[in-house]
């Protein structure tokens, strides 16, 4: 077929000639039975999960339990982002780095034109214009993605602003604005009368990203983080070379906003790698009483410098894809009620007999459930109900936590950036940065155990650079400059403080030294205050870390050894540490600036003194 004589391709609803024409082109290339343009309206929301549910794809909850809601269960196989199989294919393989894949980018076109070849044979090909950020955006930040995924349509329609709001955009007084384009294919050509797959994908995949061209190509997965490419792929790779040329920088950061009894508001950032916090901590009800945390962004910060010199950050998403594991009415109740209302897709969580989700955390089991793997389960069985990376997937508007700021295109002031990772030991539960290059360290040298959010070995250590390992679409060691300058180019009193934190110690036990969730009040509460410089510190050789008596424990219920245990610094775990980070620098070679030396070396001599 010639792209002519596909139907829909007449019927664009936009003159923009950029976007016709790539939808033309990659029309003729992948050769789908029909294009349909995504309005992203409530009666598409309600024809596509229609057209999931008659394939298989989803299941319709029990309205009564969870209204206009859809249990989805991927393929075994596909169920995480995929490391190895994302690739920055810059023209120069400086520019990608030591930590990421690389590939020349017309090798890596010449591979995948082959497999985006009639790959959407017999399938319908989706047109999806999308905003990330607020619409009203100074300079909106447009994307499009091309996909043959009837579920990724429902998704970004929760995750993004999509649709003809978002198409409004790309000609602005008659002028056609740029836009990010992203192809994705599942890679599975539904051949003449075979009966489709419910979550149909390929064995091999392709997370590709063209940072000079700004363009995603994505082949073989339907996940959620390989997918869905106006979420890691743009607002994170992309976007981060995006900052870095033009002065700002696109973190893997929630953003929340914190109000004291005494109704003074803060507003913070924190960087934590995937399944590490992020969610729970936007979504904080805090257990100190007069505290109130409200939600500006879960997974994603756009952070640039104001007028007045401070670091306002925006989030680009409209949605919430969080960890369905661990999340119920203790741990994190707002996200529970922002589940509840409805209009939200879980994807590989278990399902109950009367047609509500279940997942390990959430309470007791039922006797009976259909596993994530589409089994029966009962609670007798060793095999988990839920995947431990399975997902909600949930609109931002219905939290009702959300801070009323949380669409305002100028965004929100950072007084303070936190970063983090999951450490069973060495890492103690809060350490204040001296400065901001010293915070940066702290960033550059993260270290967290992996989880299932991405495929292959969970538990094991390695560095994630600002929680951004798998995110950064140049040269780390240049991301790290990148970031020394943007604080050398601020003035030093605005600044953010920043802080490193670790949720995750454990006793001898393997029991978690420190109650989290909820309770994380404290630390931020100690944070703040001592930005307003009114807590005590003492000085280690890491940094400044909060006296026992410092933390406020009002009606915490923990063991003073417990307390004590989440804050040591022990420097023989310290100096354990400091040959992995030298043989990260040493990874990162060339481009690691030379003050990251100079920190490792301050630190040595600290832990030696
Ligand atoms: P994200 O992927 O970074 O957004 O992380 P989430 O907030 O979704 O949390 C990932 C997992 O860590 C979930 O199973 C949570 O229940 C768990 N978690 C989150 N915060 C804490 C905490 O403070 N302490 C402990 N022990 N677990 C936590
Ligand atoms: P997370 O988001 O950080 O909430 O886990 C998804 C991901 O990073 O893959
Ligand atoms: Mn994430
Ligand atoms: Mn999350």
């Amino acid at each position: 077929m010639t792209a002519t004589t596909i139907p829909g391709l007449d019927s664009a609803p936009t003159t923009h000639q950029g976007l016709l024409t790539w939808v033309r082109e990659t029309a003729e290339l992948t050769q789908p039975a029909r294009i349909e343009w995504v309005d992203g309206s409530p009666e598409e929301w309600t024809r596509i999960t229609d057209l999931l549910v008659d394939n298989g794809t989803f299941v319709r909850l029990n309205d009564a339990k969870k209204p206009n809601s859809f249990w989805c269960a991927s393929d075994p196989t596909d169920v995480a982002r995929v490391e190895d199989r994302t690739f920055i294919c810059s023209r120069d393989p400086k520019d990608a780095g030591a930590t990421n894949n690389w590939m020349d980018p017309d090798d890596m076109k010449a591979i995948m034109v082959e497999r985006f070849r009639d790959s959407m044979r017999g399938r319908t090909m989706y047109v999806l214009p999308y905003c990330m950020g607020p619409l009203d955006a100074d300079e909106p930040m447009l994307g499009a993605e091309i996909t043959d995924s009837a579920y990724v349509v429902a998704s970004m329609h929760i995750m993004t602003r999509l649709g003809s709001k978002a198409l409004e955009l790309f000609t602005k007084d008659g002028v056609e604005q740029t836009f990010v384009p992203g192809l994705h294919s599942i890679g599975a050509p539904l051949e003449a009368g075979a009966k489709d797959a419910a979550w149909p994908c390929n064995d091999t995949k392709y997370i590709v990203h063209f940072p000079e061209e700004r363009l995603i190509w994505s082949y073989g997965s339907g996940y959620g983080g390989n997918a869905l490419l106006g979420k890691k792929c743009y607002s994170l790779r992309i976007a981060s070379v995006k900052a870095r040329d033009e002065g700002w920088l696109a973190e893997h950061m929630l953003i929340a906003k914190v109000t004291s009894p005494e109704g003074v508001e803060k507003y913070i950032a924190a960087a934590f790698p995937s399944a590490c916090g992020k969610t729970n901590l936007a979504m904080l009800e805090p257990t100190l009483p007069g505290w109130k945390v409200e939600t500006i962004g879960d997974d994603i910060a756009w952070i640039r410098i104001g007028e007045d010199g401070r670091f306002y950050a925006v989030n680009p998403e409209n949605g919430f894809f969080g960890v369905a594991p661990g999340t119920d009415y203790h741990t994190n109740p707002n996200a529970m009620r922002t589940i509840e209302k409805g209009g939200s897709i879980f994807t590989n969580v278990a399902l109950t007999d009367d047609g509500d989700i279940w997942w390990e955390g959430i309470g007791e089991a039922p006797d009976h459930l259909t596993s994530w793997k589409q089994q029966d389960w009962s609670p007798e069985g060793s095999e988990l109900a839920a995947h431990p990376n399975s997902r909600y997937c949930t609109p931002i508007h219905q939290c009702d936590t959300r801070a009323p700021e949380w669409d305002d295109p100028k965004g929100v002031p950072l007084d303070a950036i936190f970063f983090g990772g999951r450490r069973r030991d060495t890492v103690p539960l809060v350490t204040e940065a001296r400065d901001w290059q010293h915070g940066v360290f702290m960033g550059a040298t993260l270290s967290s155990e992996t989880t299932a959010a991405a495929t292959g070995a969970v538990g094991v250590v390695r560095r994630d650079p600002m929680a951004m390992l798998p995110f950064i679409g140049y040269n780390a060691g240049d991301y790290f400059a990148h970031w020394i300058a943007t604080g050398k180019g601020a003035d030093a009193d605005k600044l953010p403080k920043i802080f490193y934190v670790n949720w995750f110690r454990r006793d001898e036990n393997g029991a978690f030294t420190w109650p989290g969730f909820g309770e994380n009040i404290r630390v931020i509460k100690w944070a703040l205050e001592r930005i307003a410089g009114t807590a005590a510190a003492v000085d280690t050789p890491i940094g400044r870390v909060p006296t026992p008596e410092a933390i406020d424990t009002d009606g915490l219920d923990m063991s003073d050894e417990h307390l004590r245990a989440s804050l040591a610094v022990d420097v023989e775990e310290w100096r354990a540490e400091l040959p992995l980070i030298e043989e990260w620098f040493d990874k990162i070679g060339a481009a690691l600036p030379s003050t990251m030396r100079d920190e490792l070396a301050a630190l040595r001599q600290r832990l030696d003194g």
